[in-house]
């Protein structure tokens, strides 16, 4: 069974994460999402909409995600692979080749984001009173 695992804060969620979450599970057999915490995204002075309880809900109900684990620390990475068994790495192409040092415990493939849509975005446009 080729296990993938892919790591993000997926707040808001978009067709981005769809897409990125689809592939990704396309990849292989099994896919685990390492999701950011709420304490882990202070230290990233990101904070989400949803709670990371929320968040890891609606994860579970896609139906491209096996299993939800938390992401709580820059450094876990080596430790999650080496316990979960992951076989790839998977993240977009904003990341690209910040996670090639994996590359001896792991395959670290970066995918192209979708264009034209981020939490961030959904939140500005909101903000600034978007209407169709
Ligand atoms: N992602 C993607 N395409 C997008 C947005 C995100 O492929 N349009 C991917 C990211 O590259 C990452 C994963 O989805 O691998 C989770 O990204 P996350 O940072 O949670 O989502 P963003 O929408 O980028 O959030 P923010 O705007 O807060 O950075």
């Amino acid at each position: 069974m080729k296990k993938v695992i892919t790591y993000g804060t997926f707040d808001l969620l978009h067709i981005g994460h769809i897409n990125i979450l689809k592939r990704a599970r396309e990849m292989g057999d099994y896919l685990i999402v390492a999701l950011s915490t709420d304490s882990f995204n202070k230290t990233k002075k990101k904070k989400a909409y949803y709670s990371y309880d929320d968040r890891k809900i609606i994860l579970e109900s896609v139906r491209y995600v096996d299993q939800v684990i938390p992401e709580k620390t820059w450094k876990q990475k080596i430790k999650d692979i080496q316990t979960y068994d992951i076989d790839l790495l998977v993240m977009g192409d904003d990341w690209k080749g910040v996670f090639d040092f994996l590359k001896p415990y792991c395959d670290v493939i970066y995918l192209p984001r979708t264009r034209h849509i981020s939490t961030s975005k959904i939140k500005d446009d909101l903000y600034e009173g978007w209407q169709q």
